[in-house]
């Protein structure tokens, strides 16, 4: 319990590259997500109640655990990047494209059978695995050491050659590339590098139906202040890119959030000297979905334009989120979310309660009309760890 919070401002670098993730760029992802019949968009939860307690104007948070009946938000990069894929192969344009299109027996005749390859740490790989099999392809999944069994399970459901290796989550990453490469399979990694990034973008993209429906669900109300947590950071960086372009002058300040034992993101915006800066060994942290020690090379690029804060943080802090979430004050609704999906919510719970916070509470501006966003991107994921943390406040590592 003595490890502390850590955090770093930057200022965003101002020049005209290029946003691929604006509000026609969501438009166009959500219109191909609404031809999945799973497709329902998740709840924004108003925690009115909340936010009286923690003496801010409004707290929303946005539930995936409902996306894709998948239990968190990652199928949305899946999905998007195989439609992408797969109208690339037939020459034409996404919008083109449509669950039954893809699935109907004239394109599947032209594909044949693709196989799909990647490495996660669990949300990611059954994403791929659940779009894989919806769209009438294959999926491998290969996963680092030490993932729990219920989270290779979920994957192997889903008709995918699923397998734990013995390495930590970016050596899964060159390892799923190295095979890629050896049979000639199509690797889609929600992270980049500076030779494989046209995947992992279409990947970020993917996620922005996310965000248009949160906006959307917002019904006029403008965030004052958005929090991301950030595993290679592909989503925090879509996700700040595409507040920058849909609120202009009125972007919220976007804050990234990481686990302390994989802070890669934070630490290169420390560093703040060109380089990205990273973590390796086993990262152990509660937060799986963020154990990740390499940040995605075209994430950096959005978060140094548009994020202005950057979080390293003990493993307590995302399970007071899962307890805060868990246990709703009032009529405000209840939200199961995992360590990965609270770790933001815990954030703001930790900095608008901890005395010693003060200087954090300056430095994001945060107060009595501030209005906060968060997504919960993940539900109970890993049903045991969940309830030791719900119930019994427990974890090997506190
Ligand atoms: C639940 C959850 N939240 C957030 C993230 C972070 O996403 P990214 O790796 O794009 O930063 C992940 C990544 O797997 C995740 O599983």
């Amino acid at each position: 319990m003595n490890e502390t919070i850590k955090a770093a401002r930057l200022e965003n670098v101002r020049d005209n590259l290029q946003n691929i993730f604006t509000l026609n760029d969501a438009k166009i992802t959500r219109a191909f997500h609404q031809t999945f019949p799973e497709y329902q968009p998740t709840p924004l939860r108003n925690l009115k109640n909340l936010a009286h307690e923690l003496g801010v104007n409004a707290f929303f948070v946005k539930d995936e655990s409902y996306r894709f009946g998948l239990n968190a938000f990652k199928s949305l990069g899946g999905s998007f990047c195989l439609g992408k894929y797969i109208a690339e192969r037939l020459g034409c344009d996404i919008s083109e494209l449509s669950y039954s299109k893809i699935t109907s027996p004239e394109i599947k005749s032209k594909l044949g059978e693709i196989t799909f390859v990647t490495a996660t740490d669990g949300n990611h790989g059954r994403g791929i695995a659940w779009a894989a099999n919806r769209l009438g392809h294959k999926a491998v999944v290969y996963m680092p050491a030490g993932t729990v069994e219920e989270r290779l399970k979920n994957i192997i459901k889903l008709g995918a050659d699923a397998s734990i290796t013995e390495f930590n989550y970016d050596n899964t990453v060159r390892f799923a590339a190295d095979n890629a490469n050896k049979s000639g399979w199509i690797l889609v990694q929600d992270t980049s590098w500076p030779d494989y990034e046209k995947i992992p973008r279409w990947i970020m993209q993917g996620y922005l139906t996310m965000a248009l429906e949160a906006v959307e669900q917002l019904n006029g109300v403008i965030p004052t202040h958005v929090f991301l947590q950030a595993g290679v950071g592909s989503m925090a960086g879509a996700l700040a890119a595409f507040f920058a372009d849909y609120y202009k002058d009125n972007k919220p300040v976007i804050t990234i959030i990481e686990p302390n034992k994989a802070d890669c993101i934070y630490r290169t915006a420390r560093a703040d000297d060109g380089n990205l800066h990273t973590v390796k060994g086993s990262m152990n942290t509660i937060m799986a979905g963020l154990a990740c020690g390499e940040p995605c090379t075209v994430a950096w690029e959005m978060l140094r334009r548009y994020a202005e804060i950057y979080v390293s943080m003990p493993d307590y802090v995302a399970a007071k989120g899962m307890r805060v979430l868990a246990n709703p004050l009032g009529d405000d609704g209840r939200i199961i979310s995992g360590e990965s999906g609270a770790s933001t919510s815990g954030f703001v719970c930790e900095l608008l309660q901890n005395q010693s916070l003060d200087y954090l509470r300056e430095m994001l501006e945060v107060g009595s009309d501030s209005r906060l966003l968060c997504f919960s991107t993940e539900g109970d994921t890993d049903r045991r760890n969940y309830r030791s943390i719900v119930w019994d406040g427990l974890h090997p590592s506190f």
